[in-house]
C-alpha cells in the first residue's frame, strides 16, 4: 500500500494573512514586531506582498494541479477601529474566494490565524471585555465573503495560541524550554468560548463546514512517562478535542513530535533540527490523525496544514511522500480524512523567526517578490492529479 485517498480528496496549499500579505501595521504582531527588545528576527514589512499579488498566487496553486487554497483573511483590515467596518477590505477578501472558485480551487478560509486588531489586543485581547460578543460581530461581517466557501475555521491553533503566555513567563525566568507547555487555562477558556460564538453565527449561514484548526503532534513517551503524556495530551488536545466534537470537521495541522518523560518534555530531538527547529518526524502525521480519529469519532478531519522547514527541496518532497503515506494508512484504518493543504504555498514570514525558515512549494524574491515554483510544487500536484503517490 504505497497511499491511495478517498475519492474527491481535496488537495491544496496553505497561507496565512499576515504571513504573506504584507503591511499589516494594525495588528498586534505588527506592534510586537517593532516593540523595543522585540523577540522578533525582523519585521513582518511586506511579507509576499500577497495583498496585490493574491491572483499570481492563485494561478500557481491551480497551474500545478492542486485543487484547494486555504488562506485567512485579516481582522484589523476589515475592522480597523472597534465598529468601523472597511467595505473594501470585505470586497478585497470576497474577490479571493471567487478567484478560487473561477479556478476551479476549493477554498478554506480562516477567520483568525493569530493576529488581531491593535484595539481589540489593546483592551485585552481573547480575555477582554466582551471577546466573544466581539469575534461574533467579525464573523458576522465576514460573512458575504464566506457564502462560497467550502471550510470555515474560526480560530487557528486555539491550543497553541494557549501555550503563549506560558512559553513568555518560561522566557522571563529563563526556564529551559522543550516543546511546547501545557496552555494557560483561562486563555484556553476564553479562545474555546470565542469559538462556540463564532460557530453560532456560522451555523445559522452555511453551507460551509465550519471548525476550529489544533495543532497536533506525535507524543513520544520515554521510560515512565506515561502518565506526563496522557497529562500533556489531555492539556494540549483532549479538552479542544471536546469542544469540536459537535463541529462540522476538526483541522489538524502537524509538524512533529515531542518526547515525553516522567519529568515532562525532555531536551534535545533525535534528528538534525529543521529551520523551524523542530525533530524532522513525517509519520508524527498519521499517528497525530489516529488519534484526532479517535478523539472526535464521526467528526470529518481535514490536515489543514503539513510540512518542512528545509533549504533542500528533495528533503520537502521526500518529507511530505513518507508523511502523505502515513495519512494513507490512517485513513486505510478509518479515519475519516477529508483534505490536505500543505504548508506553505510560499516561502513566508514564519513569526519570530522571520524569512529564514523556508517551509515555501515556491520561493519568493525578498526585493522583486518574484515567485520561483520549487520542484515539490509540481510533484504535489502530480499526487493531486493521481490522488495517490506514485507506485
Ligand atoms: C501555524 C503557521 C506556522 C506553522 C509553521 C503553524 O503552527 O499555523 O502559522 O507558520 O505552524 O511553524
Amino acid at each position: 500500500m504505497t497511499g491511495a485517498f478517498p475519492p474527491g480528496f481535496l488537495w491544496g496549499a496553505a497561507t496565512a494573512a499576515h504571513q504573506v500579505e504584507g503591511g499589516n501595521v494594525n495588528n498586534h504582531y505588527w506592534e510586537w514586531e517593532h516593540a523595543e527588545h522585540s523577540p522578533f528576527a525582523e519585521p513582518s514589512g511586506d511579507a509576499c506582498d500577497s495583498y496585490h499579488r493574491w491572483r499570481e498566487d492563485l494561478d500557481l496553486v491551480a497551474d500545478a494541479g492542486l485543487t484547494a487554497y486555504r488562506f485567512s483573511i485579516e481582522w484589523s483590515r476589515i475592522e480597523p477601529e472597534e465598529g468601523e467596518v472597511s467595505r473594501a477590505a470585505v470586497d478585497h477578501y470576497r474577490r479571493i474566494v471567487d478567484g478560487c472558485r473561477d479556478r476551479g480551487l476549493t477554498p478554506l478560509v480562516t477567520l483568525s490565524h493569530f493576529t488581531t486588531p491593535r484595539w481589540f489586543h489593546r483592551d485585552g485581547s481573547w480575555q477582554g471585555p466582551n471577546a466573544g460578543d466581539r469575534f461574533a460581530r467579525f464573523t458576522e461581517l465576514a460573512l458575504p465573503i464566506l457564502e462560497d466557501a467550502a471550510y470555515v475555521v474560526t480560530i487557528n491553533e486555539p491550543n497553541l495560541m494557549a501555550c503563549l503566555p506560558v512559553l513568555g513567563r518560561m522566557g522571563a525566568q529563563g526556564e529551559p524550554i522543550h516543546g511546547l507547555p501545557k496552555p494557560d487555562q483561562a486563555l484556553t477558556d476564553a479562545l474555546l468560548s470565542a469559538h462556540c460564538r463564532s460557530m453560532d453565527v456560522l451555523r445559522s449561514a452555511g453551507p460551509f463546514a465550519a471548525g476550529l484548526t489544533l495543532v497536533g503532534q506525535e507524543y513520544l513517551a520515554e521510560d515512565g512517562g506515561e502518565e506526563q503524556v496522557a497529562a500533556y495530551r489531555g492539556a494540549m488536545e483532549d479538552q479542544f478535542f471536546d469542544v469540536a466534537k459537535g463541529d462540522d470537521f476538526v483541522g489538524m495541522q502537524i509538524y512533529s513530535c515531542t518526547h515525553i518523560g516522567p519529568e515532562g518534555p525532555r531536551a534535545g530531538v533525535d534528528s538534525e533540527p529543521t529551520l523551524a527547529f523542530m525533530e524532522r518526524r513525517p509519520q508524527a502525521l498519521g499517528a497525530a490523525i489516529t488519534r484526532a480519529a479517535e478523539m472526535v469519532p464521526g467528526v470529518p478531519l481535514v490536515v489543514t496544514e503539513n510540512g518542512l522547514a528545509t533549504a533542500d527541496d528533495d528533503d520537502r518532497i521526500r518529507f511530505t511522500a513518507d508523511a502523505l503515506r502515513s495519512l494513507a494508512e490512517a485513513i486505510a484504518a478509518g479515519a475519516d480524512v477529508r483534505g490536505y493543504t500543505h504548508w506553505s504555498l510560499l516561502d513566508n514570514f514564519e513569526w519570530m523567526d522571520g524569512y529564514r525558515p523556508t517551509f515555501g512549494l515556491v520561493a519568493v524574491d525578498r526585493t522583486t517578490f518574484a515567485r520561483t515554483p520549487k520542484p515539490s510544487l509540481a510533484w504535489l500536484g502530480e499526487v493531486a492529479r493521481r490522488n495517490g503517490l506514485a507506485g
